[in-house]
């Protein structure tokens, strides 16, 4: 796992931004998984900056989200879809029928989970997925003790993360206790991983996933088990991690390894 400590919340979204947008440069149709929630608000920034810009180019892209809460229709302005459209992709020139949200309204919940995994299948697989991490470690909405080998599906919602969204509704009461999540399996699925993470209230669960034991308890730990899994964090996430100074050493002394393969 490679992780690179950003100054802050801001150098933290472009580092992450322009990751993204170097594999989109790469593949044009790049598959793409994309996260919600407060910290991947400054990367949508930063890569509609890009897209305004530079041109970066989204027209080939297609995009697979996370989750959704369950009962909530896609124009509910507290869904995942509105945030999607809000933060990205109304700013960027996507093709709405490349634009994947678990669908929180569906009728069938089994059924409509077992055909968004066909999707990301049709679609070639995910190349890349962006991830935040959750207070409990949680990936998707993978609360502990998700299998790590877990499929899209239904999933409730723990005490905590109920918290910490609560924000995002008028009322503590409305925040919906099941949500629709990719499975862990299917995230390590993905050929590249990046996860984002900010804020000093993400410290000791950063240090838990990046540098301790793999547990189903703190589902981000099956990131370890990924062959390329990058994260990224801001100094206060990254203030309680033990090799910290290992980290900075190599984040500023890669151009060694550059050299030496040939890059
Ligand atoms: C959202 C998601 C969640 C969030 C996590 C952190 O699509 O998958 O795992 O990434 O709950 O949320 P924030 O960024 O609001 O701290």
């Amino acid at each position: 796992m490679e992780v690179i400590v950003a100054g802050n919340y801001d150098e933290m979204s472009r580092v992450s931004a322009h990751l993204i947008a170097k594999e989109i440069k790469k593949k044009h149709n790049l598959v793409l998984g994309l996260a919600t929630g407060d910290t991947p608000i400054g990367t949508y920034k930063e890569l509609v900056r890009i897209h305004k810009n530079e041109g970066l180019d989204f027209s080939k892209v297609t995009t697979f989200n996370l989750d959704e809460y369950l009962g909530l229709a896609p124009l509910n302005k507290t869904s995942y879809n509105y945030f999607m459209w809000e933060n990205l992709f109304r700013h960027v020139n996507i093709h709405p029928g490349h634009t994947y949200v678990p669908q929180g309204n569906t009728e069938d919940p089994e059924e409509f989970c077992t055909w968004y995994e066909d999707q990301i299948k049709k679609a070639g697989g995910l190349d890349l997925q962006l991830l935040g991490i959750g207070r409990d470690g949680h990936i998707g909405f993978n609360e502990p003790g998700s299998s790590l080998a877990s499929r899209t599906r239904v999933k409730a919602l723990i005490k905590i993360t109920i918290d910490d969204n609560a924000k995002f509704f008028d009322k503590p009461e409305d925040v919906p206790r099941f949500a629709i999540t990719m499975g862990v399996g299917t995230i390590m699925e993905a050929k590249k991983l990046l996860l984002i993470a900010n804020g000093k209230k993400k410290a000791d669960v950063c240090a838990k996933f990046i540098e301790g034991p793999v547990t189903s308890q703190i589902t981000a730990t099956a990131l370890q088990l990924h062959s390329h899994a990058t994260v990224v964090l801001d100094e206060e996430a990254a203030s309680v991690l033990s090799r910290r100074e290992y980290y900075n050493w190599v984040r500023d002394n890669k151009h060694m390894v550059q050299k030496k393969i040939g890059r």
